[in-house]
């Protein structure tokens, strides 16, 4: 039998909000945009078009502004990827809201759009938030979650699972329920969006939407979830994926591969060359042609491609650029080497 939600547009366009200027992850960020910084050794945004992929998206769209160069060499017509990519460019940046009515204009399929924040790790159901945006007939459904501190994000009152209010970053949230940065929008409610000019998505359409009465949803639940924004938080989800706590398909996918291996819960390049005296543990990330040498102890770190490690050094909680070199006996803990502005 034909239900009312197999009777809505099925969702199959996404667009990825990539244009972000990663300012709280300086200096990691003065080369690399924050969406290609790598996670558990896949730039980050690999993770999120590949969980768009596996929730039944076709065709999906990076909204780009700082560093927009650097993501089509990368992610090309998407073939390799099995989505169809393409890239809007802000020569200035739109905001949030900006980005997605720019973006949504390269769109070729109808129906509902899946929007994602493009520093979200998170295991929730895709789908399910799909099925309810469908069964419901929603104009926005947005995935949500609960967090200790919710200060620092954008918090909801709801009544079931109509949202009643949108608040973007205040100092006394009414709740803990915020705004996870997935949402799937109807396209009348993408078209109801300004373009041409900087709007930001969380401060004003979300709130005005609500004011005019359209049914914003919400689709709650308690999967891992992690805003990879900060340095601490890049390091976790390297972590977490290695530990297993977040899931990614493309990290399962690169395990499957080969090139990696899991050692003691750190994630080792096959190429890499480690002295059997130095130690690598909580969560490290070794990636190609690096060298470690003996007595070294790698805690919690990530370690760029082709950097050296000289003897005796202690890192924890640090990142080291790619090809750059650690001197012998160096200790550093919550450190950032090698990247230059
Ligand atoms: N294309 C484009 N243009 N992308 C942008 C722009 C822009 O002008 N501004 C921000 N973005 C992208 C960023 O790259 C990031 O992927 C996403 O939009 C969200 O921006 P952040 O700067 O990371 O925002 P936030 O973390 O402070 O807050 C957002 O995420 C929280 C969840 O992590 C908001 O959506 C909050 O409401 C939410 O709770
Ligand atoms: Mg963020």
């Amino acid at each position: 039998m034909d239900t009312l939600a197999t009777a809505q547009p099925l969702a199959t366009s996404a667009i990825l909000l990539v244009g972000g200027f990663g300012t709280r992850l300086q200096p990691l960020t003065f080369q690399t945009p924050k969406p290609m910084l790598r996670v558990a050794g896949i730039p980050f945004t690999e993770h999120q078009i590949a969980k768009a992929r596996a929730a039944g998206i076709k065709e999906i769209v990076l909204a780009t502004s700082y560093m927009a160069e650097v993501f089509e060499p990368y992610f090309g017509d998407g073939t390799r990827f099995g989505i169809k990519i393409s890239y809007a460019l802000e020569e200035k940046a739109l905001g949030t809201g900006g980005a997605i009515a720019n973006a949504a204009k390269l769109l070729e399929h109808d129906g509902p759009v899946v929007i994602f924040n493009g520093d979200v790790l998170s295991s929730h159901d895709l789908k399910a938030q799909i099925a309810l945006h469908r069964s419901q007939g929603a104009d926005v459904t947005l995935h949500l979650t609960e967090v200790a501190d919710a200060r620092a994000f954008g918090v909801v009152e709801m009544e079931g699972e109509r949202i009643l209010s949108f608040r973007e970053k205040m100092e006394n949230p009414p709740t803990n329920i915020i705004n996870a940065g997935c949402y799937v929008f109807s396209r009348s409610a993408i078209d109801a969006i300004p373009s041409e000019r900087v709007v930001s998505v969380e401060r004003e359409i979300f709130p005005e939407l609500i004011s005019r009465g359209a049914k914003l949803l919400g689709y709650v639940d308690t999967a891992y979830w992690l805003d990879i924004g900060t340095p601490a938080a890049l390091l976790k989800a390297t972590v977490d994926l290695i530990s297993g706590s977040a899931q990614s398909i493309a990290f399962d996918e690169l395990l499957a591969g080969g090139t990696y291996y899991e050692n003691e819960g750190c994630l080792i390049a096959r190429t890499a060359e480690l002295d059997p005296t130095a130690t690598i543990e909580s969560g490290s990330l070794i990636s190609n042609h690096v060298k470690v040498a003996a007595g070294a102890r790698l805690s919690g770190s990530i370690i760029g491609e082709g950097a050296r490690i000289g003897t005796e050094v202690r890192l924890s909680n640090t990142f080291v650029a790619p090809q750059s070199e650690i001197p012998s006996g160096f200790i550093a803990q919550n450190q950032f080497f090698g990247f230059s502005e």
